[in-house]
């Protein structure tokens, strides 16, 4: 086998941005669009928008169910991006993957059917205290239902997950333990991988929220051996209403079915039922068909591009983009200082300004950014925070970006430094 370690193949994000019909555009003072909200909902190249439309004007039928020509191709189309999304995971099988609509769905799948049947009362679930609201809900909700505990590991000052804690809590074979891979708020890269041999050596089920890795950097769910994988399509590239869980297939088959209905079964009697194979068993009703086909399209760009190049390319923006923000007055960065331990994302707060105005000011520039919580609640109360300001980089920014996200932060400090009721922030 060839062991070289090659470089990845650098980004050319100016030409890549030539993909995406929507940064086209400019504002009405001839600006571009400097998108720094990947991390919420990615932009769609034409490839993917293309694969829509196609669908829709020349083979759109239902599928699994007609024996006709056009039918039989959306078919064979659905079942090919399962093929492409499990290879771009590296799954064993595409029998591992089942096509939700998002990470939340296939979040509350994993609790409603795994959950359902293995939780019992007084057993422990763990989770962390970054999860997105996400990851932490689908839980409540079942350990109400069971009287089971939650219990959260801890957060360190510097926004990584305390794996101190994390062993104290294992001392207590949870049956569960539920991490993000990547903080969507601080873009925190976790140890997945040692969380996971630590949590199967405490003979706990893994599942990793994959929403903001798998989009961002080489993601082996046999590497992780994690036990499900919870993604969504619109981060990466994909039309919205196409998402995976990813889960290992002895599991997905002694899982009972989430939602019943058409396709999920093999034989229905008046009063009882049994079940398609995996993964049609999670897949009841109509799919989002051309949402899943567009899914494979645009997976099928990001392994053009190379998911190394891609991780090299955000780590290189994000790192330029810490130096540049660090020198804006009155701005704090929250979350790992060292670029290598996070993804593409940027969460600050500009003084005593609500990251809302910020964002507000920021749009004005034709610069969007996200600015709250970002469905954090609880992590942004153990960090002490009440919202920051959250840019998020991705395949198709370039450094003019950062340059105008920081030109844009200037523009804020000088608009309220001069408020004349004084309001403001002392720089
Ligand atoms: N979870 C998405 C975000 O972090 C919506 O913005």
């Amino acid at each position: 086998m060839d062991m070289t370690v090659r470089a990845a193949t650098p980004l050319d994000a100016a030409a890549i941005r030539g993909d995406f019909p929507i940064l086209a555009q400019t504002d009405d003072q001839e600006r571009p669009l400097a998108f720094l909200d990947s991390a919420a909902s990615s932009q769609k190249p034409a490839a993917v928008i293309e694969a829509l439309d196609d669908y829709y004007r020349r083979y759109n039928a239902n599928i699994h169910r007609g024996v006709y020509q056009l039918s039989e191709m959306a078919t064979g189309r659905y079942e090919q991006a399962r093929h492409l999304v499990a290879d771009f995971i590296g799954a064993t099988s595409a029998r591992e993957c089942v096509f939700v609509r998002n990470t939340t769905e296939a979040i509350n799948l994993v609790a409603q059917t795994w959950g359902r049947r293995n939780i019992r009362e007084g057993d422990l679930i763990v989770l962390t205290v970054m999860d997105h609201h996400s990851n932490l809900v689908p839980w409540q909700l079942l350990a109400e239902e069971k009287d089971a505990e939650l219990a959260h590991v801890r957060v360190t000052p510097d926004g990584r997950l305390d794996l101190d804690h994390l062993d104290v809590l294992l001392r207590r074979e949870p049956k569960l333990v539920g991490f993000p891979h990547i903080s969507n708020s601080l873009g925190t890269l976790n140890p997945a991988e040692e969380i996971t041999r630590r949590a199967h050596a405490a003979g706990s089920v893994v599942l990793i929220d994959g929403a903001q890795s798998v989009p961002h950097l080489p993601v082996d769910v046999r590497a992780l051996d994690c036990d499900f994988l919870a993604f969504s399509g619109h981060k990466m590239l994909g039309p919205m209403g196409a998402g995976v869980l990813y889960g290992k297939k002895r599991l997905l088959d002694a899982m009972p079915p989430y939602m019943g209905g058409g396709s999920m079964i093999r034989k229905v009697e008046l009063d009882h039922s049994t079940w398609a194979d995996v993964p049609a068993k999670f897949e009841a009703g109509t799919p989002a068909v051309a949402d899943a086909i567009g899914f494979g399209v645009a997976v099928e760009y990001l392994a053009k591009l190379g998911m190394d190049a891609v991780r090299e390319h955000e780590t290189k923006l994000v790192g330029d983009a810490m130096e540049r923000l660090s020198e804006v007055p009155g701005l704090t960065i929250y979350g790992p200082t060292d670029p290598t331990q996070r993804s593409g994302v940027v969460s600050f707060t500009l003084g005593d300004i609500h990251p809302h105005d910020v964002a507000a000011i920021l749009d004005g520039e034709n610069v969007a950014v996200r600015a709250g919580h970002h469905c954090t609640q609880p992590l942004m109360r153990a960090l002490g925070l009440v919202a920051t300001t959250r840019a998020s980089f991705y395949v198709y920014n370039t450094p003019d970006d950062v340059d105008r996200l920081v030109a844009a932060l200037h523009k804020v400090n000088d608009i309220f430094r001069y408020q004349p009721s004084g309001v403001g922030h002392q720089p």
